[in-house]
């Protein structure tokens, strides 16, 4: 997918399929980026943003919705604020239905950039996954791109979990269990910089405010563990990537990942977020079988492409 993602080539695999991106919860990279992943394969995108603009606020249910909006699309990305609500609106779709996040409980297609991410960039240090050490460091218990990427991970071998959180944000334990029950070692801590000392990765989280009953009580754990250029280079081994699935909360009293790191080579939030269109093209592909036709039907572009990759 990198030479179309790159605008080296072009392909129109999906020339005539209509993507329904529905985003009910705010959105930057997972809404575009799976709209540009859907574009570069030759498709349309139809978005619906926010309940306000559909019969779900005049009290449709995700049955009645999903039929419809099924009969309109070829695939249907939805995100919603309600943990399972997804899979209720894919059980009534005529059409495959991708999560792009549902509520604080999980969001696969950030598991499989951040994956496809972290293999990268390990081996690029002569590492893989297995016996990978990574540090999950904010808000695990309500962070869903921690949780899908917990569940991925969990598939290598002898991974080293270090789970660096205020107890009350911690990884809810069946989270916690299954990543043991699957053989990997769980370590838990409150305290950045011991966490962070022996890792590959660092995987720096926001504290999901929309998640906490009232903003007084999200914003008690705002700012515990920030880290920046300094604390990087006094703690952290060489080399050890730092990630993110951003929104990284830029506001003076969060400031998980500070502004200072952004010319650190080992800064990858970016080569994260790029990612994510290739992840969502091979998706794509692969769910509408596709994926064997897009090469024979390459075609070089004719405008001038920045270097992206
Ligand atoms: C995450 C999300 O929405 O869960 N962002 C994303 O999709 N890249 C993380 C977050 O909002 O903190």
């Amino acid at each position: 997918m990198q030479p179309f993602a790159n605008r080296e080539c072009v392909t129109r695999v999906l020339e005539g399929a209509i993507l329904g991106n529905m985003f009910f919860e705010p959105s930057t990279r997972t809404r575009v980026s799976f709209g540009c992943a859907w574009n570069l394969l030759g498709g349309e995108v139809r978005e619906t943003a926010e309940i306000k603009t559909s019969a779900i606020a005049k009290g449709e249910s995700f049955y009645d919705t999903a039929r419809v909006l099924s009969g309109y699309s070829d695939v249907i990305v939805m995100r919603h604020q309600t943990e399972g609500s997804v899979e209720e609106f894919a059980s009534a779709s005529r059409v495959p239905v991708i999560n792009g996040g549902d509520g604080s409980n999980e969001h696969p297609s950030q598991a499989l950039l951040d994956l496809y991410t972290i293999r990268k960039e390990v081996s690029d240090l002569g590492k893989g996954v297995d016996n990978l050490r990574i540090a999950l460091i904010g808000d695990l218990r309500f962070g869903r791109a921690v949780h899908s990427l917990c569940r991925l991970l969990s598939l290598y071998d002898s991974v080293h979990f270090t789970l660096v959180s205020p107890p009350e944000l911690s990884l809810g334990e069946e989270y916690v269990k299954a990543i043991q029950e699957a053989g990997h070692e769980v370590v838990e801590s409150t305290d950045l910089h011991d966490g962070i000392s022996h890792a590959d990765i660092l995987y720096v989280t926001r504290t999901q405010e929309e998640r906490f009953p009232n903003q007084k009580e999200a914003e008690k754990y705002k700012g515990l563990f920030r880290l920046n250029q300094s604390i990087y280079t006094e703690y952290c081994e060489p080399n050890t990537v730092i990630m993110h699935p951003l929104p990284r909360d830029s506001r003076g009293n969060a400031n998980e990942l500070d502004n200072d790191l952004n010319e650190n080579p080992n800064l990858a939030i970016f080569r994260q977020t790029d990612n994510g269109v290739l992840i969502r093209m091979a998706l794509f592909s692969l769910i509408l079988d596709v994926a064997d036709n897009i090469q024979e039907s390459a075609k070089d572009v004719g405008w001038y492409t920045a270097k992206r990759f």
